[in-house]
């Protein structure tokens, strides 16, 4: 099979995986997807060498890259220092993280590390179009390879679009509200992801079933990828069917072998059921979707903090989830994470997932096939 969009990144497989790992990144495209490498909290040097990297182990073949044109920040916080940063966030909700922690006895930082920890995090937030732009600077250094860049919140700004295109990068952008489609097209985006309720990260209050189809009709020829809840091929024959011209996931690589997940996370993944995952604010200030656990349930109590905007409440909670990975809590431990993850049960490398995946596309299609021609059973 052939779609538009597969042909124009010589795709053998319509599937796009979003990753912030590097090696799930190159696997995918070597295994005849398109990888998307995730941007957020990488600073422009590291990015460097993340590319560097990939350019060297797909094989010669595409990838992509995503950054993110989040809306202007908070009034005052546009410059925020490291030294602004105690000042703005409100005692009350540092405290309630720092119970939380002390709860379950998760170790404390030292003092330096504590603050080399917030100067890091400070350094590679996106929180401004200035610094998305600096990663920009990065990847429109890598264009034989990078074939798209995508953004994973806002519009792209129409200087950013021009520079991709005079590198014939095509621009992705992700869309949660058929409202939002035209101010992508407007700006000249390429590509729509239509990114529904059930998808890890940044979504929408809508289902993918629903979503689709409307981000469809409102973006004309503009071909759209579909995002969330994506794990098996009959699910990648319905979002064709949608009027999709390829599928977009994220949580059916955290169980690879590849994948930057630990043990303990994986162990999670494959035991949580499409119910144990939450869509709240409390992750960026937007909703995003993550494994339910004791982190996320003290979040929803009546006496928590409500989410601070964007950046601050990612800033809030930076240590704390360092914390968390460094000392792995069990009963705390959460990762981003989609409603698909009731669907993953055990460990397969990226080049077994996509033969699976590419094999039940095919019988899902034959069979789709033979029920038209009246011949299923
Ligand atoms: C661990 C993880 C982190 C994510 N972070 C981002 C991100 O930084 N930017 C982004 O555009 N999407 C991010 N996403 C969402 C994916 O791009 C994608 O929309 C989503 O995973 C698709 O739905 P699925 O998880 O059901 O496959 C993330 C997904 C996962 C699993």
């Amino acid at each position: 099979m052939q779609t538009e969009l597969m042909h124009w990144f010589d795709m053998d497989a319509p599937v796009f995986a979003f990753s912030h790992c590097r090696d799930v990144v190159a696997a995918v495209s070597r295994a005849g997807g398109f990888g998307v490498l995730g941007t957020t909290h990488v600073t422009p040097e590291q990015l460097d060498l993340e590319l560097n990297w990939i350019d060297e182990h797909t094989d010669g073949r595409p990838y992509g890259v995503d950054v993110m044109f989040a809306t202007r920040p908070p009034e005052g916080t546009e410059q925020l220092t490291v030294e602004d940063v105690k000042r703005v966030i409100p005692q009350a909700n540092a405290q309630f993280v720092n119970d939380l922690l002390a709860k379950y006895n998760v170790p404390e930082l030292s003092r330096e590390e504590s603050e080399s920890l917030l100067t890091d995090y400070m350094g590679s937030l996106m929180r401004t179009h200035t610094e998305a732009v600096k990663r920009l600077d990065v990847v429109f250094r890598h264009p034989k390879l990078v074939r798209m860049i995508v953004s994973a919140l806002g519009v792209p700004p129409v200087e950013q679009i021009e520079r991709a295109h005079a590198l014939d990068m095509k621009v992705g952008a992700m869309v949660g509200q058929v409202r939002h489609v035209k101010h992508h097209l407007n700006a000249g985006v390429d590509i729509l992801v239509s990114a529904g309720y059930e998808a890890a990260g940044h979504n929408s209050d809508i289902a993918t079933l629903v979503l689709t189809p409307q981000i469809v009709d409102a973006a004309g020829s503009t071909p759209v990828i579909h995002a969330g809840g994506v794990a098996r091929g009959r699910q990648i024959a319905a979002a064709l069917a949608l009027g999709a011209q390829a599928v977009w996931t994220g949580t059916l690589w955290l169980g690879t072998s590849e994948a930057e997940t630990s043990d303990l996370i994986k162990k999670k993944i494959f035991a949580a059921t499409s119910a144990d995952t939450i869509r709240s604010p409390y992750n960026t200030g937007k909703p995003t979707r993550r494994l339910k656990s004791a982190w996320t349930d003290a979040w929803e109590q009546e006496n928590a903090p409500k989410a601070l905007p964007m950046p601050l409440q990612s800033i809030l909670i930076n240590e704390a989830l360092y914390r968390m990975e460094k000392y792995e809590p069990e009963p705390l431990v959460t990762y981003p994470a989609g409603q698909a993850v009731g669907m993953l049960s055990q460990q397969n490398d990226v080049r077994g997932v996509m033969y699976e995946l590419l094999e039940e596309l095919g019988t899902t299609l034959v069979h789709m096939q033979d029920m038209l021609q009246g011949e299923g059973d």
